[in-house]
């Protein structure tokens, strides 16, 4: 913007001070005269707060341009298609890392040596057994409930079982100590593989086996999953380290919708076993976590490959969406979706190939290759292929979307730890620009306009709504 073009323009000035760059924006408001020096930090930041002084706020839906928190725990170069978790290439931890000490990295800041991935695991383990409550609050649930629903009831009642950790009955000093936070990081990671299990079993009617001591973190999941509680099943070991791999990949991803859901509930002071049931709450959505489900019902309904040129047409006429394409922060190749490739072909060597992978590929090249994907940047994100996999490997579809919850939860947790110790924590309450009517005064009920048209509804009501109704109750 010009300095003559608008009431407030903006001019970046950098100057060099003992020989660091010292950048700071000069912004003027033409219409008051007004002018504020803005400091802008090495992360390209600047406080908005520090336009207080101008009398205006910046308007940012969806967060588009807007960091809420600094943070330490991954890096995202969405550009140039990068992701590291604590500084390391997350294709690095794919080759080698288990998915515990990759929750450890993200936790702690630290890859595990020996002596404590040993010991990170059995404390793991040692929480992994979930409360008969729990068990029985998912049970309560119609036998097809959303496996997302069920964990979101399984971990906000979760909570109910440590009143001594809720900061509501403790006190909001509760979650200073290192004991306690870890404490709760036990539980919820280790607690979490029972619950999604639980939810998984609602739909299959059977009873939730006892982890199992010795096994990996998938593995044990998988266990809970398919051994009707014989101690002597192990599951498959390229399946259960294809999982493991799929849950180091969605470990975690800076700021994203859930995270962001997670640190707003934290912010509040209330407990973190609601701040991580919100999270999966938000990852719930097709826009973000769901689109793994929602991206498998895309392909079935395409269903071949020669009907791909007219549901692009639909996608480009904005009447479909491709899900499992486009990304806020990756213009790029998002290196998750890679990897994922990569292992789609491992878990097919064992279970056989899904024809849809054929439908999958020729969607994604056609979509590379067409003009209205290129000029937007829409590339294929983690949830592509994922589901393909969790397909291979029998889950439902409605399931898949717990698979990315039950990993992501440590990624939750390493953001709810970074944000009691960081001191710019503060209750996260944005501003809104109101736009409605500016003053009316009551008008009593027999007063109101009788031609005020039907604000709601019709809301149908069913027959069998109806038959109820019809019934009469004897006192
Ligand atoms: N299919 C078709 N068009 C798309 C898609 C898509 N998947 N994604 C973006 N676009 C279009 C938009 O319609 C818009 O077009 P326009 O400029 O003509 O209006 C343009 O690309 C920019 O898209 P926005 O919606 O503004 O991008 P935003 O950053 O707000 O949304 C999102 C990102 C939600 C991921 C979006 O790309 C999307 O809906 N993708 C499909 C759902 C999906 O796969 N989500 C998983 C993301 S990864 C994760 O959360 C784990």
């Amino acid at each position: 913007m010009s300095e003559t073009e608008g009431s407030v323009c903006m001019r970046n000035a950098a100057t060099r001070r003992a020989g660091t760059l010292a950048r700071h924006l000069v912004i003027k408001d033409e219409a008051t005269g007004k002018q504020v020096n803005v400091k802008v930090s090495e992360g390209n930041t600047f406080k908005a707060s520090d336009l207080k002084p101008l009398g205006v706020r910046s308007y940012d839906p969806g967060y588009t341009n807007t960091a809420a928190v600094k943070s330490s725990i991954s890096y995202i170069d969405g550009g140039k298609g990068i992701l590291r978790y604590r500084g390391y290439p997350i294709e690095e931890l794919a080759e080698g890392a288990s998915f515990l000490d990759v929750a450890h990295l993200v936790l702690y800041g630290e890859l595990p040596n020996q002596k404590q991935s040993a010991e990170w695991e059995s404390l793991i383990m040692q929480n992994s057994v979930i409360p008969k409550g729990v068990e029985n609050a998912i049970a309560a649930l119609p036998h097809n409930a959303h496996p997302m629903s069920a964990l979101v009831v399984g971990l906000s009642s979760l909570g109910s079982f440590y009143p001594e950790a809720n900061p509501a009955f403790a006190g909001s000093g509760v979650y200073k100590s290192s004991i306690v936070q870890d404490q709760q990081i036990a539980r919820i990671l280790g607690n979490a593989p029972a619950i999604a299990a639980a939810a998984y079993h609602l739909r299959t009617g059977k009873k939730l086996p006892q982890p199992k001591a010795g096994l990996s973190y998938a593995e044990n999941f998988l266990y809970m999953l398919d051994s009707n509680g014989d101690v002597n099943y192990r599951p498959n070991p390229k399946l259960s380290r294809a999982l493991d791999v799929l849950f180091l990949l969605h470990a975690e991803h800076e700021m994203n919708c859930s995270t962001a859901a997670c640190r707003h509930l934290a912010s509040s002071g209330v407990d973190v076993f609601t701040s991580v049931a919100g999270a999966v709450g938000a990852l719930y959505g097709p826009l973000h976590g769901g689109a793994n489900e929602a991206v498998l019902r895309m392909l079935e309904r395409i269903g071949s490959v020669q009907n791909i040129p007219a549901f692009l047409q639909g996608v480009k006429d904005k009447k479909e969406k491709l899900f499992g394409f486009g990304h806020r922060v990756y213009k790029n190749f998002d290196p998750r979706a890679k990897i994922i490739r990569k292992i789609v072909d491992e878990v097919f060597a064992t279970t056989g190939k899904d024809p849809l992978i054929e439908v999958a590929e020729a969607l994604q090249n056609a979509a590379l290759a067409d003009e209205y994907f290129v000029k937007r940047k829409l590339y294929p994100n983690v949830d592509f292929f994922s589901g393909l996999i969790y397909r291979a490997m029998g889950f439902p579809p409605e399931f898949f979307t717990c698979l990315f919850a039950v990993p992501r939860i440590s990624g939750w947790l390493a953001h709810w730890r970074e944000s009691l110790v960081d001191p710019d924590t503060k209750i996260l309450r944005p501003q809104q620009d109101y736009q409605g009517v500016w003053l009316r005064h009551y008008v009593p009920l027999n007063k109101r306009s009788s031609s005020q048209s039907q604000l709601f509804g019709p809301v149908p009501v069913t027959n069998e709504k109806k038959r109820q109704l019809q019934g009469t109750y004897t006192s």
